[in-house]
C-alpha cells in the first residue's frame, strides 16, 4: 500500500480526498490544526477498511510541520505522494486589504505548500522515487480583482510547481499542480456570488485521484474551467480590465 500525507485534510477538498485515497487502498496522513476533525477523518477511512493517521500541525510553523510528517511516516511508512492542499484567502479590494493579509496569505499558501514538500522531498530524493502535488486555484492564471492576495499566492505557487516538476522528473519525483474551480467547502461558503460550475467537495476529490493516480502533470477541473483559465491567461490587458469580474 503506498502512503499519501494530505495538509489541511480537515475539511472541504483535504478531507474528501482523505477519505476517497483510503477508499483506492492508500494509507492516508492526514495534517490540519484542528485534531477532533482530523480524528473523525481518520475514524471515517479506518471504518470503510482503510488505514490512516493524523498529526496536528500549523503548516506556516516549518519545524512542527516536519514534526507532524515525521511522526505521519513513523506510523504509516514513508511517504509516495504528498498533497500540499491547506490554503484559504479572504476577499477584499486592495484598497482595503491590509499588508499583513497579503503577507500572511503568502506565508499559508505559498509557505505552507513549500515547507510541505521541504518536509517529503530529501527522503524522497534519496529513494529516488516520489510524486509531490500543490492545491493552487484557477484564480493563479491572473490577477483577480477582490482577490489579488489569494490570486498572487497561487501564482507564486503554481510557478514554483512548474519549475519542480522538471527540476525533479530526472530524480524519480513528479510533480502535479492542481487547479480547482470553484468547490462547495467552508472555503467557499461566505462568498456571495454565484460560483459557476459549482461542484462538491467529494466530486473534487474524485477528479484530483483520478489525476493524481495517472500521473497528471497538472490537473484542472473542471472542464470549463479549463477553457475560463485558457481564456483568462490569454486576454490582453484592455480586455481583461473590462471583462474582470468586479465583485
Ligand atoms: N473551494 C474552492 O472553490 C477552491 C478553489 C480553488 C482552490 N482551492 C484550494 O483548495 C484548498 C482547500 O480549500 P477548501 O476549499 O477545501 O477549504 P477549507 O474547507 O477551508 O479547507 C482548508 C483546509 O486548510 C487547513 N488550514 C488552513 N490554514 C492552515 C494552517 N495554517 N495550517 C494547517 N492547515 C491549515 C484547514 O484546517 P484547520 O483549520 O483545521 O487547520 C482546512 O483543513 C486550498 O488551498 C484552497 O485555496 C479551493
Amino acid at each position: 500500500m503506498s502512503v499519501a500525507i494530505i495538509t489541511g485534510a480537515s475539511s472541504g477538498i483535504g478531507a474528501s480526498l482523505a477519505r476517497e485515497l483510503g477508499r483506492r487502498k492508500w494509507k492516508v496522513g492526514v495534517i490540519a490544526r484542528r485534531a477532533d476533525l482530523l480524528d473523525s477523518i481518520v475514524a471515517e477511512v479506518r471504518a470503510a477498511g482503510g488505514e490512516a493517521a493524523a498529526a496536528t500541525a500549523d503548516v506556516t510553523d516549518r519545524a512542527a510541520l516536519d514534526a507532524a510528517v515525521a511522526a505521519l511516516e513513523a506510523a504509516l511508512g514513508p511517504c509516495d505522494l504528498m498533497v500540499a492542499n491547506a490554503g484559504s484567502g479572504q476577499p477584499a479590494p486592495m484598497h482595503k486589504v491590509p499588508i499583513d493579509t497579503i503577507l500572511s496569505t503568502m506565508r499559508l499558501n505559498f509557505d505552507g505548500a513549500v515547507h510541505s514538500a521541504g518536509a517529503v522531498l530529501p527522503g524522497m530524493l534519496e529513494r529516488r522515487r516520489g510524486h509531490v502535488a500543490v492545491v493552487s486555484s484557477v484564480a493563479a492564471n491572473r490577477g483577480l480583482p477582490g482577490h489579488g492576495a489569494y490570486s498572487a499566492s497561487k501564482a507564486a505557487i503554481s510557478t514554483l510547481w512548474e519549475a519542480m516538476r522538471v527540476d525533479l522528473a530526472p530524480h524519480g519525483v513528479r510533480c502535479t499542480t492542481i487547479h480547482p474551480g470553484f468547490v462547495a467547502t467552508p472555503l467557499t461558503q461566505k462568498n456571495k456570488f454565484k460560483m459557476p460550475f459549482l461542484l462538491t467537495a467529494d466530486q473534487a476529490a474524485g477528479i484530483v485521484a483520478d489525476g493524481l493516480e495517472r500521473g497528471a502533470k497538472e490537473i484542472t477541473f473542471p472542464w470549463q474551467m479549463r477553457w475560463v483559465a485558457t481564456l483568462m491567461r490569454w486576454l490582453p490587458i484592455w480586455a481583461w480590465d473590462r471583462m474582470a469580474p468586479k465583485r
